[in-house]
């Protein structure tokens, strides 16, 4: 069996984080940029650094940090879009400019008021001006799968002539179905000159809920660089996830004849540690990731798994990161025990972070009887995004009563020991434990969402919080984590509260995300 290859292109921290809520701060982008090296993609597109000075810094700074993969950012046919990508990308080995225009009439008419012409004189020049630059370019005709198929490939046939190494096919509104885009490649193929010696890539959105079909339906047809994003997290429905297409291709190996790069063990961690950032929880019965996925509920079927696993399951978990033994760890497990779970978990840490977890997984253990992977996953994350102050929660105490406003009375030390209080009451316990701590600080938000998960099962399981907040126009998410879920939402909410504070005292450039009002969209 002849085996092609299929490039992965992540566009989690572009694509992805362009979608409402899942904005991430430089050190989280960092993070993630890392994961994805680890899980061995080949292009990461890392921002849009023209749609603000922090898209601009954070896309540079992963760019500097040479992770491995190709970095990418993505601009519009303008040359200040493009100067501002190569600028932010140059710094990395391998790296990619990405230029995008929409074709169809419909954004011809209505967006951009440009004739057919000035459309593909645009993504000439653009496609042009990228190669002067640098020798990777990509191009893309925005709302590809609406764009009439004959002027398609008149602006394909363009921008591969003025230079494009790589012409990505999006579905930019999740309007196709797998048989109408397997014939829109079939046609490019046949139409476009020099296509088969450029790389054709797709990249679809999830609006009907097929973006992974659409995106196998091109790589069927000869497509060779799928666009995707961790936990399929992007613009409304979003865009096809990585772990689906990649495992679809891996469990299908004999049916594609494709492969990937991908180390699919590294899948799961990826997955987790996107959705503890984002704050964006993967369901239950997400494909691959999700807690579901491999679990056998009905007698039948966990009969069947005993005599043999392959009768009910396509894919072993632990092909995917997920290891099948949930190991369960208490207050007598050692440092080793610890250290040797945090390893098969996927998270390779240094002395300093692995001694920090290690005193939370033993204060968690004191405070609940069985501490489950869920758990360890949550302490070294909020381990990870706890912000260094300069707050920190010393005690909080709540009142409550039925039909009874809640008071808080919450207790701060700070950095240089001083203390501060502040007492409030409120409709419930969170609310009244949120307006103290504004007290206390003398911060006030703006709270927009308030999410809470448990991370594992129980009685005693560990509430996860995510709190989404505005403040002078900018977003921040905080996380907290504790096996009291008012304790949880209090210590998120005082990440956030230490970050506008951090903020303002180093007036530092406002953070990129939907609250920044100097952010372009496309
Ligand atoms: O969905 C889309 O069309 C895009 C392009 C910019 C590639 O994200
Ligand atoms: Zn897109």
């Amino acid at each position: 069996m002849s085996v092609e290859r299929v490039r992965i292109f992540d566009t989690t921290l572009r694509d992805g984080e362009q979608a409402p809520g899942c904005s991430m701060t430089l050190r989280e982008k960092l993070r993630v940029a890392k994961a994805l090296s680890e899980l061995n993609v080949d292009i990461i597109e890392a921002g849009f650094p023209a749609a603000s000075p922090g898209d601009f810094e954070s896309v540079k700074a992963i760019a500097d940090e040479n992770f491995g993969p190709v970095i990418c950012g993505l601009a519009r046919c303008n040359p200040n879009d493009i100067e501002k990508v190569y600028a932010a990308v140059k710094g990395s080995e391998h790296h990619r400019i990405h230029v995008f225009v929409a074709t169809s009439a419909i954004h011809r008419e209505h967006k951009l008021k440009m004739a057919k012409e000035e459309i593909i004189k645009s993504a000439v020049g653009a496609v042009r001006m990228a190669r002067d630059l640098c020798n990777d370019v990509e191009f893309s005709p925005e709302d590809a799968s609406r764009t009439e198929l004959s002027y398609l490939a008149e602006v394909v046939a363009a921008a591969i002539e003025a230079g494009a190494t790589t012409v990505n096919i999006p579905d930019t509104v999740g309007y196709t179905v797998p048989g109408e885009f397997d014939r829109l490649f079939r046609y490019l193929k046949q139409h476009v000159p020099g296509i088969d010696d450029i790389t054709l890539s797709v990249h679809c959105h999830n609006d009907l809920g097929m973006a992974v079909a659409n995106s196998l339906a091109a790589v069927a047809a000869g497509a060779r660089q799928i666009e995707c994003t961790i936990n399929g997290i992007g613009e409304r429905a979003g865009n096809c996830s990585l772990e689906e297409v990649v495992m679809a291709l891996k469990t299908r190996a004999e049916f594609f004849e494709l492969d990937t790069a991908i180390d699919t063990t590294r899948l799961y961690p990826s997955s987790r540690l996107v959705s503890s950032i984002t704050g964006m929880h993967v369901p239950r019965n997400k494909a691959i990731v999700g807690e579901n996925a491999f679990a056998h509920e009905a007698g039948i079927h966990q009969h069947g798994m005993l005599q043999h696993a392959s009768t009910y399951e396509i894919m072993r978990p632990e092909d995917v990161g997920i290891s099948r033994s949930n190991l369960v760890l208490g207050k007598h497990s050692g440092r080793h025990a610890f250290r040797d779970r945090v390893r098969e978990l996927g998270f390779d840490l240094d002395e300093f972070e692995a001694n920090r977890a290690f005193q939370e997984f033993k204060k968690l253990a004191d405070r609940k009887k069985d501490v489950y992977d869920s758990d360890i996953e949550a302490i070294i994350m909020s381990a990870d995004s706890t912000s260094p102050g300069p707050w920190a929660l010393a005690s909080l105490q709540v009142n409550t009563r039925t039909g009874e406003d809640a008071e808080a009375d919450v207790s701060l030390q700070g950095e240089g020991g001083e203390e501060s209080r502040g007492t409030a009451q409120g409709d419930g316990p969170i609310a009244a434990s949120f307006l103290a701590l504004e007290k206390a600080t003398g911060v006030d938000l703006v709270l927009r969402n308030f999410e809470v998960h448990s991370t594992s099962i129980g009685e005693d399981a560990q509430g996860e919080v995510t709190v989404a907040v505005e403040h002078d126009g900018a977003s921040y998410r905080g996380h907290g984590t504790s096996v009291d879920i008012v304790e949880a939402g209090a210590r998120a909410y005082l990440e956030v509260i230490n970050r506008v504070l951090r903020r303002a005292q180093s007036n530092a450039a406002p953070r990129s995300g939907p609250g920044d009002a100097s952010r372009a969209t496309i």
